[in-house]
């Protein structure tokens, strides 16, 4: 991060961190952040880490031990009671900027998500556009949007388009390619990805993914010994018809 800092000239690194370590077995509840993770990136000079859908995976205490870390955001519109927060203001080489992290419903694919652990009534992820205009917001901001929705992050950088200096889209691991800046100036791209184009292959080889297409079974996580290929799965429709 030192030398990429200096290099692009970085003034504010934001990195989401949902996914950056393996919390339990299976990929859907188990892919958060730990502190000691949280920690090693912030030290690495990263300046704010955001969240998703990923956010609360883990064992309580770890999760609202990383989550209560000042510059370690999950999304904002959350129901009260749930740990953490979703906003950041911060002040880096004498501009002030505003972090947002969002998340869309469209994210949250579990039926009772982890999140629901922290309240007493089930409530799921509230609506973003309310959510969005109850932030204080000053200087430029950015908005880390994790949705599964790609239209949805387009619109939503379309409506603030002129009021925040990016939406970037998280959650879909898909590669950072079309990035563009819209007519009122706010840059937007709706596909921001950690490192590469095969940055999915690096996390879970295609079939973890793959398996989710067929089955409503959480498929499991990756192993060092899984040398599993597509062409090795049978397709079935016997389990689930
Ligand atoms: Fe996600």
């Amino acid at each position: 991060m030192p030398g990429l800092r200096e290099q692009h000239r970085i003034d504010l690194a934001v990195v989401n961190a949902e996914n950056a370590q393996r919390s339990g077995p299976q990929i859907r509840t188990g892919f958060g952040l730990t502190t000691e993770v949280a920690e090693r990136l912030l030290e690495s000079g990263i300046d704010v880490i955001t969240g998703g859908n990923h956010s609360w995976d883990g064992e309580i205490a770890e999760v609202e031990k990383v989550l209560a870390h000042p510059k370690v955001l999950r999304p904002f519109n959350m129901p009260d009671g749930v740990p953490g927060s979703g906003v950041l203001q911060l002040s880096v080489s004498g501009s002030d900027f505003t972090v947002v992290n969002l998340m869309s419903k469209s994210a949250v694919a579990e039926p009772t998500p982890l999140f629901f652990r922290w309240l007493t009534e089930p409530q799921h992820v509230a609506p973003v556009w309310p959510a969005w205009q109850s932030i204080d917001r000053s200087g430029a901001v950015i908005v880390d949007f994790h949705g599964l929705s790609i239209f949805e992050k387009q619109s939503f950088a379309h409506a603030v388009d002129g009021t925040a200096a990016a939406v970037l889209g998280t959650h879909t691991h898909e590669p950072t390619l079309p990035l563009h800046l819209l007519p009122g100036g706010t840059a937007d791209q709706p596909y921001f990805c950690a490192t590469s184009v095969s940055y999915c292959l690096e996390v879970a080889q295609e079939i973890h993914f793959q398996a989710a297409l067929w089955s409503d079974t959480p498929c499991g996580m990756p192993s060092d010994q899984d040398q599993s290929h597509p062409e090795d799965v049978v397709l079935s429709t016997g389990a689930n018809a």
